[in-house]
């Protein structure tokens, strides 16, 4: 079964075409992030404004690429939530009619489980059950996969996503946005060691986690130091500080759950660090770790068709009438 993915959510334009549920023929990414760039952040009006501008040629690139007659594409599973609304009314309304136009269903598709998804886009596929840590700009939570449609959700950040804290430190120390590719790229000029931030809740049993205290921890050390000689050390002092608290956090999950597998999915596991850290514990504690290639950490659509393929065999097809959503809303995840 051939899919077109679309993904709106945020400041991304995505459009893919996968075929079973993990081959994925064409993926299309259209990236905002420049318009942003003078804002400092994601600014929702205008990335409306933009998906609208690229997604009629963003999903006829993906098809082309793909290789597949439009005629042999089976369904559309488009990212319904959680996300911006303007951003994610633009994708939905656009698969809907792209679907009801060929008599095809449309798949809506939360997009925390195309992102626990993004791992059977490789070679490498987990088997059930595994442990992942779901780390975006907008979530921070470890969830416990059973099955392509069933997962339970272990524990949560209680404030910022720690893709967030990456972004909000960044443009705090004045280094663009976004935050987490620039603070990966600065940190490997400094040194970890020279300035020891908190490290919150590593001392809890539960898979919780807070990062507003460590993004404070930051602040507070800018305002009391003079730091032009030394952003470089922060900023690894910092990252080091997530990724402690992410990879410890991940392998207690696994063991309370008694879990051998775990994958690391969301933009955040594009960090070199996370991702090395990661491994190095899965190594010592004998797991089997599952971490997408750079191209299906962030946001695309390829990751939205895979969990469609998987949603529209469960029967979950959407109406015309159906609407997006801003907030998680649970339903597996
Ligand atoms: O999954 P994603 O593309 O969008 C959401 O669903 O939120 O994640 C975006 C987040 C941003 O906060 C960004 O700063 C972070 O992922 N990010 C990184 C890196 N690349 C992207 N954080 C740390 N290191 C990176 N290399
Ligand atoms: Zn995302």
């Amino acid at each position: 079964m051939n899919i077109l993915g679309i993904e709106t959510s945020c400041d991304e334009t995505a459009a893919a075409v996968v075929s079973g549920g993990h081959i994925v023929r064409s993926s299309v990414v259209a990236s905002q992030t420049d318009f942003h760039h003078p804002y400092g952040g994601v600014v929702p009006e205008l990335a409306s404004r933009k998906h609208l501008e690229a997604i009629s040629s963003v999903v006829s690139t993906a098809i082309e690429r793909s290789g597949i007659p439009e005629n042999q594409i089976d369904a559309v599973a488009v990212t319904q939530g959680p996300g911006l609304v303007g951003a994610l009314l633009v994708g939905f309304s656009f698969a809907k009619a792209h679907a009801y136009a060929r008599n095809i269903p449309c798949v809506g598709v939360n997009h925390l489980e195309g992102h626990i998804h993004s791992v059977f886009l490789e070679p490498d596929r987990p088997e059930f059950p595994f442990v992942a840590l779901l780390v975006s700009g907008g979530h921070t939570g470890i969830y416990h996969v059973t099955s392509h449609t069933d997962c339970k959700l272990l524990g949560q950040t209680r404030d910022d996503a720690a893709g967030e804290a990456f972004d909000k430190v960044a443009k705090m120390l004045g280094l663009g946005y976004p935050g987490g590719v620039a603070i990966e790229e600065i940190s490997r000029k400094g040194d970890f060691s020279r300035i020891r931030f908190p490290r919150p809740y590593l001392d809890k049993a539960d898979s919780d986690f807070s990062f507003s205290g460590l993004k404070s921890a930051v602040r507070r050390y800018a305002e009391t130091h003079d730091i032009t000689e030394n952003i470089p050390d922060i900023v690894a002092g910092f990252q080091e500080a997530v990724v402690d608290v992410l990879t410890f956090k991940l392998a207690q999950a696994a063991i309370s759950s008694q879990c051998t597998r775990i994958a690391v999915v969301g933009g955040v596991a594009a960090n070199s660090r996370l991702r090395e850290k990661v491994k190095a514990s899965a190594a010592e504690k004998g797991f089997s770790v599952f971490i997408p290639s750079l191209e299906y950490c962030g946001d695309n659509a390829a990751m939205i068709a895979a969990a469609g393929y998987h949603d529209l065999r469960a029967g979950h097809i959407c109406c015309l009438t159906d609407d997006v959503y801003s907030k998680v809303r649970l339903r597996q995840v």
